[in-house]
């Protein structure tokens, strides 16, 4: 792969030093980005050894790494003070926030990870650094942001294809569906356009590697754009979040009365912070003029775990959703609901967004290879408690056949003792059946439990 970015590489003379590290781990010399001196002192003396002969790291030194290695590599140059002239993180990532995050990032810092990247840098989860370049995009310009904070999803690229010979995630990874020459062409094409605009190269040389950059961009925006859509309706604002849509399906009605029906507000309510508050969230309904109803309801995101920021999702673990039941809007509205509704009639609304969202190739290799969904009846809280059913999951088991989903609700009827006219739901995120669609759902399962045991770099 370095000799494919060294080929790449022209008008520039491109030195490439590589440590060995012990069991292929480099974040044992590496741990913390205050504790990197091993790998650091090991790196220096690699480039002492080269016969290089720099001016100044600022301006003459790249730091890359790939996987872990990508994670080493931005605590190298955030425990150096960001001395360096660029970052180049294959099939990893920087910090989601903070000053290390892409948006804060003070130096040129390139992400390079497959298209069918079955870890974490999967094109779901780099979605979320590509979100910032683009915010960044905005108050700069596309040719500044794809110089100083690209990111880029490589076409038909898994992410061993980063490291030929070596699969690294022998469980996990879902397969390529480029040659191996093709792949490191790829990455040969992306790394050294990186390189190109941040060193003093020829006018010529970077007009081709800006070029370059925006022609990686359009398959790159083809994989992350449905993911922004995906992730706004999590967050508050006109798209989201997802119980706003959810409602009017819970209420039953039938599509003349459904017009009737307003959520205030313009949306439930999303509630933050941890589920506490969520849980003092009640729902609430007003009569309108000519038989109307308008319905207030709440909604709050669980987040994903994401353990040292390892973690393979940005979808929410779920969406949940306080809602008027469909008792109380009858009642209200004086019409006929129909109370048989479930939340899973609400997940398989998800899946249908998510499968016309995401781009016609992913779509068409889903359709044919993926996995699908499948639902399960709701499961409902114990004794219809609430806290209970805050406390609860949504659940979802993978099978050979597919995605078994089983949503957590509550029904309080209007003839319920507690909180009555209420209907609750744990739902799935249309964002995290994206990332179904276009990653797990092409995992060869069960996986080879004697490989299981295998560490996942
Ligand atoms: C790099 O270029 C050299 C010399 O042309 C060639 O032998 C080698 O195969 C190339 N390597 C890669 C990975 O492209
Ligand atoms: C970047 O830094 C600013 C100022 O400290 C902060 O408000 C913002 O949240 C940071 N961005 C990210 C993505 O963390
Ligand atoms: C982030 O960067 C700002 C500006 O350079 C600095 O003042 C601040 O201390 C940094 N924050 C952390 C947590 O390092
Ligand atoms: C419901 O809405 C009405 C009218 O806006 C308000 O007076 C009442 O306090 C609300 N009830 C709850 C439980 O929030
Ligand atoms: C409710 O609807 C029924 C049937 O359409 C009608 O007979 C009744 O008068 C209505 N009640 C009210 C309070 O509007
Ligand atoms: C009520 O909704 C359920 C779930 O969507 C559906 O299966 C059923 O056919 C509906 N009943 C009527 C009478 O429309
Ligand atoms: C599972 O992994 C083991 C160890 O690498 C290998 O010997 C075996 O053939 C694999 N089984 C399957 C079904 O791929």
């Amino acid at each position: 792969m370095l000799q494919a970015i060294q080929n790449a590489t022209t008008g520039l003379r491109l030195t490439v030093v590589m440590p060995a590290v012990f069991q292929k781990l480099c974040i044992i010399k590496c741990p913390t980005s205050s504790t990197c001196f091993p790998l650091k002192d090991q790196l220096d003396a690699l480039v002492k050894q080269s016969g290089f002969k720099g001016a100044n790291p600022k301006e003459d030194t790249f730091v890359a790494g790939h996987s872990l290695g990508a994670t080493c590599a931005n605590y190298v140059v955030q425990g150096y003070s960001y001395a360096f002239a660029g970052l180049m993180e294959f099939g990893g990532y920087v910090d989601m926030t903070g000053n290390g995050s892409v948006a804060n990032f003070s130096i040129p810092v390139l992400h390079m990870a497959g298209e069918l990247d079955g870890g974490a840098a999967r094109p779901g989860k780099l979605s979320w650094f590509y979100r910032q370049m683009r915010e960044y995009e905005k108050t700069h310009s596309t040719d500044v942001a794809l110089t100083r904070k690209p990111v880029q999803v490589l076409e038909g690229l898994d992410h061993s294809d980063f490291c030929p010979g070596f699969f690294v995630t022998k469980v996990k990874d879902c397969k390529s569906e480029v040659t191996q020459e093709v792949a490191l062409q790829r990455i040969g094409e992306g790394a050294s356009a990186f390189l190109h605009l941040n060193t003093p190269t020829p006018a010529t040389t970077k007009t081709a590697a800006l070029t370059t950059m925006k022609t990686m961009l359009e398959f790159t925006s083809e994989m992350c754009d449905p993911y922004l859509k995906a992730f706004e309706l999590e967050q508050s604002g006109s798209q989201g979040p997802w119980c706003s849509k959810a409602q009017p399906i819970i209420a039953g009605l039938s599509e003349k009365d459904l017009a009737k029906l307003t959520v205030s507000d313009g949306g439930c309510d999303l509630v933050l912070g941890d589920l506490h508050q969520f849980e003092h969230f009640h729902t609430n309904y007003t009569t309108t003029a000519e038989g109307g109803l308008s319905v207030s309801c709440g909604a709050a995101v669980e987040e994903p775990s994401n353990t040292l920021n390892t973690g393979s999702q940005v979808a929410a673990a779920s969406i949940d959703c306080k809602m008027v039941d469909a008792t109380r809007i009858g009642q209200q509205m004086n019409v006929t609901t129909n109370a048989s509704v479930e939340c899973a009639d609400i997940n398989r609304m998800a899946v249908a967004l998510a499968e016309s969202m995401i781009s016609e190739k992913s779509r068409k290799r889903y359709q044919e290879k993926g996995r699908k969904y499948c639902f399960k009846p709701d499961a409902h809280a114990f004794g219809n408690i609430g806290p209970l059913f805050i406390q609860g999951k949504l659940t979802s088991k993978e099978t050979a056949e597919c995605m078994e989903v089983t949503s957590l609700g509550l029904i309080s009827t209007i003839s319920s003792a507690i909180y009555p006219g209420n209907h609750y739901c744990k739902l799935l995120s249309p964002a995290l059946a994206m990332d179904w669609m276009m990653t797990d759902s092409h995992k060869p399962f069960p996986y080879n439990s004697s490989e299981a045991a295998t560490i996942m770099v």
